[in-house]
C-alpha cells in the first residue's frame, strides 16, 4: 500500500463547500445589490438575476454561498434547483413543491398549475423564497424557452399583486438564453446579468492551495505542483475554454491518487502530467447525469471512432449499429428508436457539448450526419463510460 497522501477526499468532490471564495467579491456584491432589499423586506419587489459564465467558473458555489449568507440575516429561504437532475419545467416545479413540503398529486397537473399551488401556499403561510434554477439550459432544451418565459413573467399574470413571494436566480453557461426568451421575459430579466469570467492561473492556484490544504497531508505536495495544474487549466491570453476550477480540482485529485497508487510519498510533476492526460474536459459528474442508454450511445460513438483510427468522423448509421452491438454485449434490448437516438445526439451536442456534428459533404452517397469528438481522449472517455455503465447495471 502506498503512503497516504489524501487525508480528506471529501474536500476534492464537487459537493464540498469551501470555507472561503477566491475573487468572487464582485459577483457577491452584485447579488447583494439585486437581492439585498428583497431579503431585508421580503416581498417588497420581484428580485431576479441571471448568472452567466463558462463551466467551473464558480456560479453554483457563489449562489450557494450567497444563499447561506442570506439565510443568516433574513427569513427568506433559498431553494436551489439542480436542473441537471430536474431537466424539465415540470420536474423543477415539482422539486420546489417538495422542498416546501407541499403535497402535489403525482398526476394531472401542468407546471403552471403546480406553480399556482406553490404560490398560494407561500401566500397562505407568509413564506418568501428565492428560487435558483442552476444550469437552466437543461430546462430550455427539454421544455423550451417558452416554459421558462412563463415562469419569469409569472407576475405579469398576477397584476395587482404587490407581495412578491418568490424571486428568481437563473444560472446559465452562455448568452444563448437571452436570444431564446420572448421579449417580455427578456425585459423582465432586464440588465440584471452577473458575469463569471474564466479564472486566471493565479486564481486557480489560490483555489487549489485551499483545497490541497483541506484535502492532502502536509508535505505531500509543493507550490510547483499546484502551479503546474494552474498553468494547464488557468485562462491566459484569450485561451478559450480555460479557467475551469472544476477541472483543476479534478486534476489535483487525480494527481494525488496517482502518487498514492505508485507508492510515492509526495505528488511529483510526472504524476500531474499523467493526471492531466487522464482527466476529461467534460466533468465525469456530467456523464453521470446522462441516462443509461444515452451513455451506451455515447460509448457506441466512442468505440466506432476508436475503430476508425484514420478518420475523425463516424456516420450516424455507424454509431447506431455500434449501439445495437453494445446493447447485445450487455444483454440489453436496444429498444431506443432512431428518433430517440437522434434526440440523444442533439443533447450530447447542445447540452453536454461533448460531440460535434456536421452534415456529410459531397462524395458520400445520400445525406447523413457525421459525428466527431475533438475534445477528449477516446481511451479515457471509453474507460470512464464503461465504468459508469457497468456500475449502473450492477446496482439495477
Ligand atoms: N472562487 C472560488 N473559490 C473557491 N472554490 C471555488 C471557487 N470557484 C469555484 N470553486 C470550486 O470549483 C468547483 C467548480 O465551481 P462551480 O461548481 O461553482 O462552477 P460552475 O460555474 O457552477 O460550473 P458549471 O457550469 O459546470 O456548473 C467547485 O468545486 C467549487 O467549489
Ligand atoms: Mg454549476
Amino acid at each position: 500500500m502506498g503512503d497516504l497522501i489524501i487525508r480528506n477526499a471529501a474536500a476534492l468532490t464537487p459537493d464540498y463547500i469551501p470555507p472561503r471564495l477566491i475573487d468572487r467579491e464582485e459577483q457577491m456584491n452584485m447579488l447583494n445589490m439585486m437581492f439585498g432589499d428583497y431579503l431585508k423586506s421580503p416581498g417588497s419587489f420581484y428580485a431576479r438575476a441571471l448568472l452567466i459564465g463558462g463551466t467551473g467558473t464558480g456560479k453554483t458555489i457563489t449562489s450557494i454561498k450567497f444563499g447561506e449568507y442570506a439565510s443568516r440575516n433574513s427569513t427568506v429561504r433559498f431553494i436551489h434547483v439542480p436542473c441537471w437532475t430536474h431537466r424539465t419545467m415540470h420536474s423543477a416545479v415539482r422539486f420546489i413543491g417538495e422542498s416546501l413540503k407541499i403535497s402535489i398529486p403525482r398526476r394531472g397537473f401542468s407546471s403552471e398549475e403546480i406553480l399556482e399551488i406553490i404560490y398560494d401556499h407561500l401566500k397562505d403561510n407568509g413564506i418568501y423564497i428565492v428560487v435558483v434554477l442552476d444550469d437552466v439550459f437543461h430546462i430550455v432544451n427539454n421544455s423550451g424557452a417558452d416554459a421558462l418565459g412563463t415562469l419569469i413573467r409569472f407576475y405579469d399574470e398576477h397584476i395587482g399583486e404587490h407581495d412578491y413571494h418568490f424571486s428568481l436566480i437563473l444560472i446559465d453557461r452562455d448568452d444563448s438564453l437571452l436570444v431564446k426568451l420572448d421579449a417580455g421575459a427578456k425585459s423582465t430579466l432586464g440588465n440584471n446579468i452577473i458575469r463569471f469570467p474564466p479564472y486566471t492561473k493565479d486564481q486557480i492556484y489560490e483555489i487549489l492551495r485551499d483545497r490541497a490544504q483541506a484535502a492532502l497531508m502536509p508535505g505531500t505536495y509543493n507550490d510547483e505542483v499546484l502551479e503546474m495544474i494552474a498553468d494547464v487549466t488557468g485562462a491566459s491570453g484569450g485561451n478559450e475554454g480555460r479557467g475551469n476550477a472544476k477541472q483543476a480540482i479534478e486534476i489535483l485529485w487525480k494527481s494525488a491518487l496517482t502518487a498514492q497508487q505508485r507508492g510515492s510519498r509526495r505528488i511529483l510533476p510526472e504524476h500531474v502530467r499523467y493526471a492531466v492526460k487522464n482527466t476529461l474536459v467534460i466533468h465525469v459528474g456530467e456523464l453521470r447525469g446522462m441516462d443509461l442508454h444515452e451513455k451506451l450511445f455515447l460509448l457506441a460513438i466512442v468505440n466506432a471512432l476508436r475503430r476508425k483510427r484514420d478518420s475523425a468522423y463516424v456516420t450516424f448509421g455507424e454509431a447506431e449499429d455500434e449501439y445495437i452491438m453494445i446493447c447485445e454485449k450487455y444483454g440489453l434490448r436496444s429498444r431506443r428508436s432512431h428518433g430517440q437516438l437522434w434526440h440523444y445526439l442533439k443533447d450530447m451536442e447542445n447540452t453536454w457539448r461533448i460531440i460535434e456534428t456536421r452534415p456529410s459533404g459531397k462524395g458520400m452517397r445520400g445525406r447523413t450526419t457525421l459525428i466527431s469528438i475533438p475534445y477528449e481522449s477516446l481511451d479515457v472517455l471509453a474507460q470512464e463510460l464503461t465504468r459508469l455503465v457497468e456500475f449502473e447495471l450492477a446496482v439495477r
